[in-house]
């Protein structure tokens, strides 16, 4: 059996447990990839890619022509990855507009704000979606039996990898294209992030629509709209990831000071 493709939003729904040797395939825990990626294809659809982007760049976009064009290009096997931040609820309504037919997922560390869980309440409400709930291998629990507890305070790369990273890379295994909701202005690694691109680290076709968004366009949309949003971005932050390893940033700190406060790490590696 495989991964369920996305179908669309009304379509994918569920939830994978990521790693879980499945017994009708016998496939191997590791959730390695076993979907549709062609590598030997990479090298003409990464070209075909670098072209699109080009024109994108010199019309700024719009994150709707990316969206659509996203849609037509690789659907059904492309979706949004929602982390219920800001951007993605922006993006949540957009999709809704322009490509309702596009499945959504999101990494469900376990590890979430409850706040996230009731942002994607308000969402499947709103939008008639029902988002695709990736969990990692080990519950926290389990996790803690295994490597001790609070990993995250210790080695937060690794709990990083094993709660979301694996997890990814398993699901992105079955699709051909994703869609994330990074923007240029977040961060010095994000400066250079296309419209379009072809994504090395998970071997497949990558879309980042809002990559020439301001975080004022991204709060404009959502207001003009009426999107639903977390309302910890009401409460000092700007980004949210994991509850354990993100804080209010105080007025002044860069948007990105809360996460992973106290260490050097910056990214939990979905974004290379
Ligand atoms: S992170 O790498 O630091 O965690 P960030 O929180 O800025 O990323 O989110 C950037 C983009 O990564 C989001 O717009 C979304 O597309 C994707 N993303 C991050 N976290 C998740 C998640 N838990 N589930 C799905 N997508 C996510």
């Amino acid at each position: 059996m495989r991964t369920p493709r996305t179908e669309g939003v009304g379509v994918m729904s569920g939830e994978i447990r990521t790693g879980v040797p499945r017994p009708q395939d016998g496939s191997a825990a590791s959730g390695a990839p076993s979907g549709p990626v062609r590598r030997e294809e990479a090298a003409w659809e990464s070209a075909e890619l670098a072209a699109q982007n080009e024109v994108f760049e010199r019309r700024g976009g719009p994150a709707e022509d990316v969206l659509v064009w996203m849609a037509n290009r690789y659907r059904p096997e492309v979706a949004l990855a929602c982390s219920f931040g800001l951007e993605d609820c922006a993006l949540v309504d957009m999709l809704s507009r322009h490509a309702p037919n596009v499945g959504i997922f999101y990494l469900d560390t376990q590890l979430l704000f409850p706040e996230a869980h009731a942002t994607r309440d308000r969402l499947m409400e709103r939008y008639a979606i029902r988002p695709l709930r990736i969990l990692p291998r080990l519950d926290p629990e389990a996790q803690a039996a295994e490597f001790g507890p609070a990993l995250w305070a210790r080695h937060p790369d690794a709990c990083c990898a094993m709660r979301k990273i694996q997890p990814l890379q398993a699901f992105l295994a079955t699709q051909r294209a994703w869609i994330t909701g990074i923007r240029r202005e977040q961060s010095p690694t994000r400066l250079h992030a296309p419209f379009v691109e072809w994504d090395r680290q998970f071997g497949l076709a990558k879309a980042n629509p809002l990559a020439a968004w301001t975080a004022a366009d991204a709060w404009r949309y959502v207001r003009d709209h009426a999107v639903p949003y977390n309302p910890l971005h009401d409460c000092g932050f700007p980004s949210i990831g994991c509850w354990p390893c993100t804080r209010a940033v105080q007025p002044g700190e860069d948007a990105r000071a809360g996460r992973w406060s106290g260490f050097a790490k910056t990214e939990c590696g979905l974004h290379q």
